[in-house]
């Protein structure tokens, strides 16, 4: 999903300049308040393992009700961490979908384990929990790798089934590692993202509903699970005194300057939530008609980092919107089982509905920057190019 072409991709239209994604306008909004917090870092220059790193881990897990928060270096970084902590590697066999970033599947494959490829659900593109299940049976079944981890990845923004997949990571004796890389801010029966499972990576990538101004991320549990592995990881696997090495990690660290921006978007990120699910609930609204947008499990609440839909004339849609001025983004062409890197992984049958999907799925402009008069501008658009071509 870290698609630095799509934060600049921006169209013109009779209702302006429509962005993709708008960062310009959120930080003429707070430059001031971040250019202090980026002085105070200079002034102190403790650019690694400054106080911003504490406050921001002590806010993240207020807000989400987790009870640790690691900030690390990027989502890849908040996904690895918690696979080696665990001890998950060469044998194990880890759940996850294709319908993601390649990150998920790198994270899996780093850690020296055996990426297993699951069907989505054709309304809310998350992991399908009985193709789970009937995955995990074969595998068992097979008798070559242990079923170890499960990685559900909250698409779009979107909590996955954490329901289900609990009761199933329980009774199989799975890590449940959620990837909510894009799903900061999304809530599900009123608790946050950060909470809803055992651990959950994320990604404050610039593009995403909470971003750095580089690359960020963090770990959460909501129980403490593995809290001075995962630390101890970040840091080259160090002990406290951060000079013997007691296991082996990495350097995957957040710096001060990204916690300093993200302290200060945190302070506008509710305002900016509300923006995004009211944008969300008009598409919703205006386009179910003519396309599929996708649809949220009972209970749940996006976090609208992204907003997808299915149409069948996917191609000719993007084509007509983009004359138009309306930027938009395909999140994914292609599956991870397709993908080189992965194809030693594609299951003999394929992945139907997530082939399916990926040929159908669209994602338009999303951002709580955006006009009425966009946001009807687009909806009207979209209507229009559902039509059949003369
Ligand atoms: C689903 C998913 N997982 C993992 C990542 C990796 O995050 P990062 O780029 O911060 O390493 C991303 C980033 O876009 C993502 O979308």
């Amino acid at each position: 999903m870290n698609s630095v072409v799509n934060l600049s991709i921006a169209g013109k239209s009779p209702v302006g300049e429509i962005s993709f994604i708008d960062l310009k306008a959120q930080q003429q909004r707070i430059r001031p308040a971040i250019e202090k917090r980026l002085n105070k870092v200079l002034d102190h220059g403790r650019y690694i393992a400054g106080p911003e790193i504490d406050e921001l881990e002590e806010q993240l897990a207020e807000r989400t009700g987790a009870t640790t928060v690691i900030a690390c270096a990027s989502g890849t970084a908040a996904l690895i961490i918690p696979l080696l902590a665990r001890g998950v590697g060469p044998g194990d066999a880890v759940f996850a979908p294709a319908f993601t970033y390649n990150a998920t599947a790198n994270a899996i494959l780093l850690a020296g384990a055996t990426p297993v490829f699951v069907d989505i659900d054709p309304n809310t593109f998350n992991i399908d929990p009985a193709d789970l299940e009937r995955r995990i049976a074969a595998v068992r079944a097979e008798g070559k790798l242990k079923p170890r981890a499960v990685i559900p990845v909250d698409l779009f923004g979107s909590p996955a089934d954490y329901r289900t997949i609990t009761a199933i990571a329980a009774r199989e004796e799975l890590f449940l590692l959620s990837d909510g890389a894009q799903s900061f801010g999304g809530e599900l029966d009123g608790q946050e993202v950060g909470a809803l499972a055992p651990a959950t990576a994320s990604s404050f990538f610039p593009g995403k509903a909470l971003g750095a101004y580089g690359d960020a991320g963090a770990i959460f549990s909501r129980n403490s699970l593995d809290k001075e592995r995962w630390a101890s990881i970040r840091w080259h696997g160090t002990d406290e005194t951060r000079k013997e090495s007691v296991r082996v990690g990495f350097n995957g660290r957040m710096d001060s300057f990204q916690a300093a921006v993200l302290l200060e978007k945190l302070s506008i990120f509710d305002e900016e939530r509300a923006a995004r699910r009211r944008i969300a609930a008009e598409y919703d609204a205006r386009l179910s008609e003519v396309a599929k947008p996708q649809a949220h499990i009972a209970g749940a609440q996006s976090g609208c980092a992204y907003y997808s839909l299915c149409v069948d004339n996917r191609d000719q849609m993007v084509a007509r919107l983009k004359k138009l001025g309306i930027p938009t983004a395909i999140y994914y062409t292609t599956p991870l089982h397709l993908m080189p890197a992965f194809a030693d992984y594609a299951p003999v049958n394929g992945l139907p509905v997530t082939e399916q999907t990926a040929s159908e799925i669209f994602s338009l402009p999303m951002h709580p920057y955006l006009t009425p008069d966009q946001v009807d501008f687009i909806c009207e658009a979209v209507v229009e190019s559902a039509a059949p071509a003369d």
